[in-house]
């Protein structure tokens, strides 16, 4: 107990609590500083940490050691030479562009994304004057004509969402000359690809999906370069979509993982999608590693330590057995608008990440209304077959 408490009334002692100094031997894990500022011991030690002369935190919006912690690591494994967290993917993304593009500022965007991303890019060109032209990833030959001078960023997936396209970073990167290229890296993780080291000058992920990996966090990151970086920070202190100190501390303990899982997954989707390709019940399947996908060439190229855990398949029943599957699937693959948690889940694109896009959108880009989404989770590829051909038995 500490000796100013010993005596003191119960409204000091319960408003002040008893922390003290930390003990001698340090944590061999980082704490979690679920605080939401720091005790300053005046105006002089505010002056110097603003100014950057002293090393401190103020208030957790603006910054907080579990998010240096994990966006450090984050830069770390990508490449990069700084980051930060936010509150969600779109989180990042949404500071990303508020921070870079005014009205009548133009960007590039990949015809297939995250549909919330669309949405978001379609948002902002209606409410704020910012010019988006969409353009095909797989044919990064026409890009370099729809450069503008007013071009501010070109945004892409690596492996994109829900067809596990693999773009041609350097073809692409070659193509926009010196508009910024950002890479949205959540499917691939810096295991499978490092888009900085490929000249992307910087990344984006949804950390609540594999750099968390256990499906139990809503964060985002930005890492590269550092001027981007800074310009995505401010915003995202300003609109308050800042990480937490909670959510940053998860996402390191998931980072200390990233390797083996990005592996295991990796290994047990190739299994699965060669199983998925001669399966009566499943008229395609979508899988990098395999040599009928479109982008499997370049994904030899650029994805030297694995294609993933996520795969998506046509079912042969079309539209009307989505529901029937997913209901036989439930108790063992559940229906889960999310992917990389620790366990297998299914999603169904049409109805969640895409449900933004009409259904001629979704046509156009090879969406159909059959394709099921499998995020390929940690349990064996033999017990997750069984699943998935009692589930086809039942159809
Ligand atoms: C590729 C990709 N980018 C961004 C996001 C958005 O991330 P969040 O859900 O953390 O906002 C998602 C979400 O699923 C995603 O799949």
């Amino acid at each position: 107990m500490s000796e100013s408490h010993s005596h003191a009334d119960d409204s000091v002692i319960s408003a002040r609590g008893g922390w003290a100094a930390p003990s001698s031997t340090p944590p061999s894990n980082p704490p979690i500083y679920q605080t939401t500022a720091f005790d300053l011991d005046g105006l002089d030690q505010l002056a110097e940490i603003v100014s950057g002369k002293q090393n401190g935190y103020i208030y957790t919006r603006d910054g907080n050691p579990n998010q240096s912690a994990f966006a450090e690591d984050v830069a770390r494994l990508e490449h990069a030479e700084d980051g930060e967290v936010g509150a969600s993917g779109m989180g990042v993304i949404s500071a990303l562009f508020m921070s870079h593009c005014q009205s009548g500022d133009h960007v590039l965007a990949a015809r297939v994304l995250y549909g919330r991303t669309v949405q978001l890019l379609q948002q902002i060109e209606r409410s704020f004057g910012v010019k988006v032209t969409f353009f095909d990833a797989n044919a990064p030959e026409t890009l370099a004509d729809l450069v503008r001078p007013e071009t501010k960023l070109c945004l892409l997936e690596g492996i994109s969402n829900p067809l596990m396209e693999v773009a041609d970073l350097p073809a692409v990167i070659q193509a926009v000359g010196k508009v910024p290229v950002i890479v949205d890296n959540t499917f691939a993780t810096p295991i499978l690809q490092k888009p900085i080291e490929l000249g992307a000058s910087a990344v984006v992920h949804s950390a609540s999906k594999y750099l968390n990996g256990h499906g139990d966090v809503m964060m985002g990151v930005i890492v590269g370069d550092k001027y981007i970086v800074r310009r995505t920070r401010q915003f995202l202190t300003l609109f308050g979509a800042n990480g937490n100190p909670l959510e940053s501390w998860l996402g390191s303990r998931g980072l200390r993982t990233l390797p083996l899982r990005m592996k295991q997954v990796s290994q047990t989707a190739q299994i699965l999608a060669e199983w998925l390709s001669s399966h009566p019940k499943v008229t395609r399947v979508y899988y990098p590693g395999l040599s009928s996908h479109p982008s499997h060439q370049i994904a030899l190229q650029l994805l030297p330590n694995g294609f993933g855990g996520m795969l998506s398949f046509d079912l042969a029943a079309g539209k009307e057995g989505v529901n029937p599957f997913l209901k036989s699937l439930h108790g063992t693959i559940p229906f889960s608008p999310t992917l990389a948690d620790a366990r297998t889940t299914l999603s169904y694109p049409t109805g969640t990440s895409h449900k933004f896009m009409t259904a001629e959108e979704r046509a156009a880009y090879g969406i159909g209304d059959g394709l099921v989404r499998l995020s390929i989770g940690l349990e064996d590829a033999a017990s997750l077959q069984a699943d998935l051909e009692s589930a086809f038995d039942r159809l």
